[in-house]
């Protein structure tokens, strides 16, 4: 058995999961095209022409995935709605296949006594707004905002607590800056307006689902960031990177204001995105708590090129890499957690890690993701056992899936999936995070 952490006894034990990298079924009962289904079609946009066409079939097996997520003991789910499923333009028209979907999915939740975390939007924009602009067209947001409304007005009488937006730094960077995501554009710094307009959509969900008296939250992808040196220009630069990768999408939420970007000669407006009332609008729903997904720490060195303020630096000297080739640093976990109160005093709500997890080469057997879980989770309750206040981890992921540009070459799952056949296999972390879930539930 599992060694027991020193966490709260009502500490939440979930999974989490998104739309387009299970649900597949992409043309069935009326779901519109995402920009995800566009980008994958291009030519050398995604490892080996993989696309999310078919996914793990969860649209068709979720009854099974349910059983398995049972299986675990799990408290919480967290899964993404896909927008293009409810709204097949994004716009208008609501599609109701699509939102029975998600109704029968929190129903058999709820019934295996799980209680469902949905995320609003998880990288999969309905095509009809990319082509009118997509994240960097305004009107996006307050799109969003009606979408919110659509999905919580029918699951809000179920459904708790919220998360509007997934990732909103990778969203940005890898499918607005660097092209290497849908939808593939590659602005560089001229993608920032992406990122105040997902804010803003933030902002507006945020209020209708506050004023249906639901609890609010964002799911940010955190990390601390690690001066190659103490030379003062590798300590600008590691401030430069923090302010793009962490306040850029948590100073506006939590303290009403864009960190400074004039390291990048960005102008406090974002290139013009920013208008009266905007931050105002994106901080006035407090969040009832903040969502971090943790992989690892970022190396940052002073600028090689002069498009950019900073270096990043691999971390080579890290005990171990996953599959991915991203460093195995649980202290940065720790680091991170306490770092949050520093930087937040007067406004950081109860944290919950919505992600964290790893990519492995290894078939059922896989003892580095077992280690991964276990190191980290040690990482968390020395933070918990500090005063931060964690309240809950979802550990990414169910089911190897789509992982975006690398198709489906990484396996973060709990549970091994054959593409050819679907054949679900519980892996060996599967059944250590079983038995861990049972040893604090036993607690209660
Ligand atoms: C974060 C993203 O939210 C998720 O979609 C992705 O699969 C994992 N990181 C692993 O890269």
């Amino acid at each position: 058995m599992p060694d027991r952490y020193d966490l709260p006894a009502d500490f939440r034990w979930g999974v989490s999961t998104a739309a387009h990298q299970i649900e597949g079924a992409v043309d069935e009962d009326g779901r519109g095209p995402s920009v995800w289904d566009t980008f994958a079609a291009r030519p050398g946009a995604v490892r080996d022409g993989h696309t999310g066409a078919v996914a793990c079939d969860h649209y068709h097996r979720w009854p099974e995935d349910i059983a398995l997520l049972q299986g675990l003991g799990v408290d919480g789910y967290r899964f993404s709605v896909a927008w293009p499923r409810v709204q097949p333009t994004g716009a208008g028209l609501v599609n109701p296949a699509g939102l029975a979907f998600y109704d029968r999915l929190v129903d058999a939740l709820l019934a295996a006594g799980i209680t469902p975390l949905p995320t609003l939007f998880h990288w999969d924009l309905p095509q009809a707004l990319e082509d009118a602009g997509g994240w960097l067209n305004r009107d996006t947001a307050y799109r969003f905002a009606e979408y919110t409304a659509i999905v919580a007005d029918r699951l809000g009488d179920r459904v708790p607590a919220w998360i509007t937006l997934n990732e909103p730094f990778v969203h940005m960077v890898y499918g607005h800056a660097l092209g290497i995501h849908a939808p593939g554009r590659a602005l560089m710094l001229d993608a920032l307006p992406a990122a105040h307009h997902q804010l803003l959509a933030h902002g507006l969900a945020a209020t209708v689902l506050h004023e249906g008296g639901l609890d609010v939250m964002i799911a940010n992808n955190l990390t601390p960031v690690w001066p190659a040196s103490t030379d003062p220009a590798d300590l600008a630069a590691a401030q430069a990177y923090d302010a793009l990768h962490n306040r850029l999408f948590t100073d506006p939420i939590l303290l009403g204001r864009y960190p400074d970007l004039t390291a990048f000669g960005v102008a406090p407006d974002l290139h013009g995105a920013v208008r009266p009332g905007d931050l105002d609008l994106i901080a006035a729903t407090p969040l009832t708590g903040l969502g971090v997904n943790y992989y690892n720490p970022t190396r940052i060195a002073a600028p090689t090129d002069p498009a950019l303020p900073f270096t990043l630096l691999d971390i080579p000297e890290a005990p171990a890499h996953t599959a991915f080739g991203w460093p195995v640093l649980p202290e940065g976990l720790h680091e991170l957690l306490l770092h949050l109160r520093d930087i937040y005093p007067d406004t950081l709500p109860p944290i919950t890690i919505t992600e964290n997890g790893c990519s492995t080469p290894e078939p059922t057997d896989d003892p580095a993701r077992i280690s991964y879980l276990a190191t980290h989770l040690d990482a968390l309750a020395t933070a918990v056992t500090e005063g931060i206040d964690v309240r809950g981890y979802y550990t990414w992921t169910l089911l190897d899936n789509y992982e975006w540009a690398e198709g489906y070459h990484q396996r973060f799952g709990l549970v091994h999936v054959d593409f050819t056949t679907q054949r679900r296999t519980p892996r060996a972390s599967y059944a250590w995070y079983r038995d861990l879930i049972a040893v604090h539930r036993n607690c209660r």
